[in-house]
């Protein structure tokens, strides 16, 4: 039988990472940040000099991505590259190259490998839709966007990282609509996902909500 996954979708800066994480140690599962993913493939992509919008030449860099997922750090081939890859450019393009059909089918099975005993939470836009459809719990995270801009500002400060608020405000808007607007694999809640609005909530509430809705399905 294939291991339990607890799907965390939702857009940009919605919490969903930091949620997802706290609740996979909460329950010694793995752990799978698909977003990471696409970005390591922007930054692949602009190294090899690569255009956003060649699928073809994506997809055999998607194909060939040599990535490695330490403890603290991410690595592409031998660089370490957890810096770049949390810059808002980095999103943005990874944005860019996952409107792409067989960009998108080219990544599929790299991120069902994290599907391990005892299980697995994963993070992103389609992994109760697409990635893991069976996933016996599948959160859908919003909050507004104003509030998703002031807390990626504050964890962009935080990091030490350049931050403006109007332009991540902008940008948040922008990367909402590509995600949500493309044909293949758009954002948006399943019919059988459980929404979650933190625009109000701590983090600790979302966490406590979403390990609750595990124990009731009987996952931990
Ligand atoms: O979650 P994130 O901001 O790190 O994701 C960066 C971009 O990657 C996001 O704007 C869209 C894309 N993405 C996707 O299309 N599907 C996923 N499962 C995860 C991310």
């Amino acid at each position: 039988m294939n291991a339990p996954v607890i799907a965390v979708d939702g857009p940009t800066a919605s919490g969903k990472g930091t949620v997802a994480t706290l609740v996979a140690k909460a329950l010694g599962w793995h752990m799978l940040d698909s977003g990471a993913i696409y970005r390591l493939l922007a930054l692949a992509a602009d190294e090899a000099g690569v255009a956003l919008e060649d699928e073809a030449g994506l997809t055999r860099l998607a194909d060939k991505l040599d990535v490695r997922f330490g403890e603290e750090s991410v690595f592409l081939a031998e660089r370490e590259v957890s810096f770049d890859l949390r810059q808002e450019a980095t999103g943005l393009a990874a944005s860019k190259l996952a409107v792409l059909k067989e960009v998108r089918a080219a990544l599929l099975a790299r991120q069902r490998a994290f599907r391990m005993p005892p299980g697995l939470v994963a993070d992103g836009r389609d992994m109760g839709a697409v990635v893991f459809p069976d996933a016996p719990l599948k959160i859908f995270l919003t909050a507004s966007v104003e509030s998703r801009a002031q807390r990626r500002y504050k964890q962009l400060i935080e990091k030490g990282l350049p931050a403006n608020l109007a332009n991540l405000l902008q940008d948040l808007r922008e990367r909402d609509a590509r995600d949500m607007q493309r044909a293949i694999a758009p954002l948006k809640p399943c019919e059988d996902s459980i929404l979650l609005d933190t625009t109000t909530l701590s983090i600790d509430e979302a966490v406590t909500f979403v390990l609750h809705e595990a124990q009731a399905r009987k996952l931990q």
